[in-house]
């Protein structure tokens, strides 16, 4: 592999507040760095199909503070095939992009390593998921906005619970990660967070319930991961039979978790990883997310990035347990 001279920038799997700054801040310090740039449409799709334009800092003007991706995104079925990979390759060859830049989650990264274990392309990586998912960086872009936007239909949905004095079921995104529901528990006051990194063998209901909260209290809020089996739905229905005394109601907040403009500080987050990725490129890394540790920027190889866990921490479960008495 020569000297890097241009740099392909994609967006793929779930978008996520901040995408859109990182974009920008990639474009801009690229440009600014003397490479050229070429956005890719559509995630690894578009690398497929071609759907590849050349980028000037115009096209990342006005944009720092709309959710979504402007490159829009895709989760691309060809190129977990050898055959949909080697495309890809022929089409940056031909296009002259010599390095590419991922945003996306734990699917997306994962893209990004085989890519570059097969064919001799530097990629680097940009953590953006709404999940927090991510081992080696203490957070994604996304996630922040997106426990914002949370808290703030938890607020709302309180009001009608305690008016009815029910409990509400609320089931938030995360696939198979707790971060969202157990902050955001925290930070709304909730009495419950139900996540499926609580692995004890303790049934998560039996202890809400257990612990007597509705005694005290007129309505709760419990916070639910989303499950496909244990998801806000099963417990409603649980307590629907177990407890027919309660009042029961579910709330799924859905894909409105992932839209908006996104806080302040994923649009500094997402500026700091994305000048962050072309300094990468300048120090010659390769095959690494660019993540956030104690404030510094680290890079972390793609192999850490994904495959190990994130836990959350046990602290957080004690917090919202002794808060919610
Ligand atoms: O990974 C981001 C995420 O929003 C998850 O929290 C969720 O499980 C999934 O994507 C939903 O994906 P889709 O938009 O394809 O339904």
């Amino acid at each position: 592999m020569g000297k890097v001279k241009c740099i392909g920038i994609l967006t793929s799997g779930g978008d996520a507040p901040g995408m859109n700054a990182a974009i920008r801040a990639v474009t801009r310090s690229a440009i600014a760095a003397g490479f050229g740039v070429k956005g890719i449409y559509r995630g690894y799709e578009g690398l497929i199909n071609n759907e590849i334009k050349d980028f000037t800092t115009e096209n990342v003007s006005n944009i720092i503070q709309r959710g979504g991706t402007i490159l829009k995104t895709a989760r691309s079925k060809e190129f977990m095939t050898p055959e949909g990979r080697q495309k890809a390759y022929d089409n940056m060859k031909a296009q002259g992009i010599d390095a590419l830049i991922v945003i996306g989650g734990n699917g997306s990264l994962a893209g990004a390593r085989i890519f570059a274990e097969e064919f001799d392309v530097p990629c680097i990586g940009l953590p953006g998921t709404i999940d927090n998912d991510l081992y080696g960086t203490d957070l994604t872009i996304g996630y922040d906005t997106t426990l914002n936007t949370i808290v703030e239909c938890v607020d709302k949905i309180r009001d009608t619970a305690t008016s009815h004095e029910r409990i509400f079921f609320v089931e938030v995104m995360g696939r198979d990660a707790g971060f969202l529901a157990q902050n955001s528990a925290i930070a709304s006051g909730a009495e419950a967070a139900i996540i499926p990194e609580d692995t004890t063998n303790a049934d998560q209901l039996e202890q809400f319930i257990g612990r007597g909260i509705r005694k005290s209290k007129n309505s709760s809020m419990v916070i639910v991961s989303e499950s496909p089996k244990c998801g806000a739905m099963y417990y409603a229905e649980r307590v629907r039979k177990e407890y027919p005394e309660y009042d029961v109601r579910v709330s799924i907040l859905g894909h409105l978790q992932r839209g908006g403009s996104p806080s302040a500080s994923d649009r500094i987050l997402a500026s700091r990883l994305g000048v962050g990725a072309v300094q990468a490129i300048l120090e010659g890394q390769r095959n690494v997310m660019v993540g956030i540790k104690n404030d510094d920027i680290v890079y972390v190889p793609f192999s850490n990035a994904i495959k190990n866990d994130k836990p959350v921490k046990k602290e957080l479960i004690n917090v919202l347990g002794i808060l919610s008495i």
